[in-house]
């Protein structure tokens, strides 16, 4: 558990190099395994949690080549895996273990995911209670990891799911077992998510007003393809704010991901006043992406909350290290699922916020934040969450003296190298 120590950065410049979208490659791994044949998987991150992916993968007998920034996975059609020799270890990666829950209900032999620390103390009946439904047996330990998922004979139970949170990885889990139910299995949601697995397997989603209707059918096949990943607009969150708040930045990042139910950062930094071009917007990978320059700016509090929250859920620890930049008040509301991520995200910001030397109001969704205070360096703390590490890296930044972030290493999860890109544009 390795710690990082920054200190107060006179610029920020330069190209910083994204890890591919960390979304986007747990689905490419999946999709790729199950399908017909030899897919290519181009710009896969070399990041801890897709790599705990491909280490499930592996378990249940899918063979996977390492190559350069690409790996090949040869897929084994819908009814090709086969069953671990032991619990499948999913890492700290709550996508990996929700998405795989719902192939692995619908297979003929028993398995058990398992993570870490964290990942075991995650809520896991939210796709417990829709895969269920289907037919699906599951336990779990009072609501938790490990998930224990018997085989099953015969198909699973089409259904249609209204989804009571608003969250892509349990819509995605029923999604997966509808792909082994006899029919039409739909998910309904009324707040959007990220929505890259309907994207990616190109399912029909009917939209009446704000209700999305998405819908896949039993039984098909997934074709072998080659994927492309986009750069992770999570990632590139904590350069566009280390690039807005640093002064005399001029911060390029190029090949962003900006599927609107991923980008709503973008939005509320540009309405806190950064200094945001957005060029070269185009299509790679079937998703938006365009090429992102940030400059010092001068921010002013904001408010988030409402339906934008899911589309900025990840970026919220980064957007609330920009708030206490800015000046005035900011509010974040309607974020109660920040609480059950890789940490309560809720309580080590504001903990951590608190002893840099600002005023920050706890709510149960969200928080409060007094802008404007200046920042004295004291140790704090990543709470071995990745989002949180990084998040406090760029707060270090615009802080007096040397600050040390505990357990920082933990940033590998999701961007390998992210301490060295920050060190290497800000001189240090
Ligand atoms: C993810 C969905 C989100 C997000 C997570 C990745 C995904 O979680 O926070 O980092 O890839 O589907 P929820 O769906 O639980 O909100």
């Amino acid at each position: 558990m390795a710690n990082q120590t920054l200190h107060r950065a006179t610029h920020a410049i330069g190209k910083v190099e994204l890890p591919g979208d960390k979304s986007i490659a747990h689905r490419a791994a999946i999709f790729a395994a199950l399908s017909d044949g030899r897919c290519e998987i181009v710009n896969f991150p070399d990041s801890g949690d897709p790599r705990s992916t491909l280490h499930c993968l592996r378990q249940l007998g899918v063979t996977i080549e390492d190559g350069d920034q690409s790996v090949i996975v040869h897929g084994v059609g819908l009814r090709g895996l086969s069953a671990p020799d032991g619990p499948l270890d999913c890492g700290n990666s709550g996508t990996t273990m929700r998405l795989l829950s719902g192939v692995l209900a619908g297979q003929p032999f028993s398995s058990e995911l398992v993570g870490d620390a964290s990942l075991m103390s995650r809520p896991m009946d939210r796709i417990a209670a829709p895969l269920r439904s289907m037919g699906a047996r599951i336990t779990l330990d009072d609501n938790r990891p490990p998930v224990r998922i018997e085989g099953t004979d015969g198909p699973l139970k089409a259904i249609e799911y209204d989804l009571p949170v608003a969250s892509a990885q349990v819509k995605s889990a029923v999604l997966l077992a509808g792909l082994y139910a006899d029919g039409e299995t739909t998910v309904i949601e009324s707040v959007p998510t990220r929505d890259h697995t309907e994207r990616m397997l190109r399912l029909e989603t009917v939209s009446i007003g704000d209700r999305h209707r998405i819908i896949v059918k039993g039984g098909g096949a997934i074709p072998a393809r080659t994927w492309a990943i986009p750069r992770d607009f999570s990632a590139a969150a904590f350069f566009l704010v280390a690039g807005a708040i640093t002064p005399n930045a001029d911060l390029i990042i190029n090949g962003v991901g900006m599927n609107p139910t991923r980008a709503a950062a973008l939005d509320v930094l540009t309405a806190m006043g950064a200094r945001i071009n957005v060029s070269r917007e185009r299509t790679y990978g079937g998703e938006p992406i365009a090429d992102l320059r940030v400059r010092s700016s001068a921010l002013v509090g904001v408010r988030i909350a409402g339906a934008t929250v899911p589309n900025l859920i990840d970026e919220i620890p980064i957007l609330a290290v920009a708030a206490a930049r800015a000046d005035g008040v900011s509010e974040i509301r309607d974020a109660a699922e920040l609480r059950v991520k890789e940490s309560d995200r809720i309580k080590w910001i504001v903990q951590n916020l608190r002893s840099l030397g600002s005023e920050v109001d706890e709510h149960d969704d969200g928080m409060t934040i007094h802008g404007g205070a200046g920042w004295k360096a004291r140790p704090v703390d990543s709470a071995g969450d990745h989002r949180l590490a990084m998040a406090m890296g760029v707060a270090a930044l615009v802080t007096e003296g040397h600050t040390t972030i505990r357990d920082a290493d933990c940033a590998e999860v999701s961007f390998a190298g992210f301490w060295t890109q920050l060190r290497t544009v800000t001189g240090q």
